[in-house]
């Protein structure tokens, strides 16, 4: 078969080893031709290919990011988009196309497979928040980054006696955050799922720092998480072309906050964009080339409109839909695990 991958939105530790898996076992095993499409579904849009054989994914495994490139490009917002998605597929004769990415890039594999498109989907986001799969790669390897600064700014806030406020990503759901929070020690962590109280947040902050030792406190905050009563402004950005706010800020201004009630010096640090930099943890690594193995062995059953999904230890396959039709927030337990240890 003549199989086509392609990588979307958001990038993530592990998309080459994903495409490394795929490249393999087609071409070894299925004796498949692989090529992929250019920065996501731009690419197919305009008709940009690579061969992706096992020879141009030697040495990949290792590397974050994607050698095939990403964009946010949404083909149903362009004029006759998914008509010209098709005719691409149909002129260059592919005959599977393998996308792999978040709830946007799947949201559209799946409009695609209800209109016939031979599509197979592979859940990708460093945010966790993918409904039918237990797990996506990048997480682990995302949520080792804010452990590792976490760790850091434990031993120089205690030096200063300083509240630090660690910025994590999570747009919808704060997986990042309560995994952080919970392996770094968190004083509180503040996620999207749970509006949070200010003077709450600095109640505890008081009450750690009138232990009469020098407690340093650490306070992880999703980049999505809002306050309760709405008395911080928010940041209003630009909209993507899946119609999502571009965030980061609610980390400083919360600092600001705790700073001004409590009078305790406090900094910020946003971890942005390196959560999503640098090389997969080995279990990222394993998952992805699990999800590109089962993948390209979904081709061949000719699953079409499926995703591969991690559940309960086993790689399976699940609707498309099901995949994007609601997102999967933490879960209240694991908060409630969080919440234990907040003072
Ligand atoms: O969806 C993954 C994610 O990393 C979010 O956590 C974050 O809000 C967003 O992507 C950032 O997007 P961009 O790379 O376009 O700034």
């Amino acid at each position: 078969m003549r199989v086509a991958m392609l990588t979307g939105g958001g990038d993530c530790p592990g998309l080459n080893a994903v495409m490394r898996a795929v490249a393999r076992k087609g071409e070894r095993t299925y004796g498949d031709e692989l090529i992929g499409f250019l920065d996501g579904w731009k690419g197919v849009l305009e008709r940009r290919t690579v061969p992706m054989g096992v020879e141009r994914m030697r040495g990949t495994l290792p590397r974050g990011g994607t050698v095939l490139g990403s964009s946010r490009t949404n083909p149903y917002k362009e004029e006759g988009g998914s008509a010209a998605v098709q005719a691409t597929l149909a002129d260059l004769e592919i005959d599977a196309l393998i996308a792999i990415g978040g709830e946007d890039t799947l949201g559209v594999a799946n409009r695609l497979a209800d209109e016939g498109v031979a599509v197979v989907g592979v859940p990708k986001t460093i945010d966790n928040d993918l409904s039918g799969t237990d797990l996506t790669f990048g997480f682990d390897t995302a949520v080792q980054i804010c452990v590792d600064a976490i760790d850091r700014l434990h031993t120089t806030a205690e030096s200063h006696d300083r509240v630090m406020v660690v910025e994590v990503m999570g747009r919808h759901a704060g997986h990042i955050a309560a995994w952080a929070g919970i392996a770094g020690g968190a004083t509180i962590t503040l996620i999207p799922e749970e509006p949070f109280d200010v003077e709450a947040v600095c109640d505890a902050i008081r009450r750690r720092h009138t232990e009469g030792k020098r407690l340093a406190s650490i306070v992880v905050v999703s980049e999505g998480a809002t306050p309760k009563e709405g008395s911080m402004e928010l940041q209003s950005g630009e909209l993507d072309a899946f119609g999502h706010v571009r965030l980061g800020g609610i980390g400083g201004r919360l600092a600001e906050q705790i700073e001004a009630r409590t009078g305790y010096e406090t900094r910020v640090t946003t971890l942005g964009h390196v959560q999503r930099g640098g090389t997969p943890t080995a279990f990222d690594r394993v998952l992805a080339t699990r999800f590109g193995i089962a993948a390209i062995d979904a081709v061949h059953d000719g699953a079409w409109g499926t995703m591969v999904a991690l559940q309960g230890g086993s790689v399976v396959r699940v609707p498309l839909s099901v995949a994007v039709g609601e997102l999967k927030l933490v879960d209240p337990e694991l908060y409630d695990v969080a919440r234990v240890f907040f003072e």
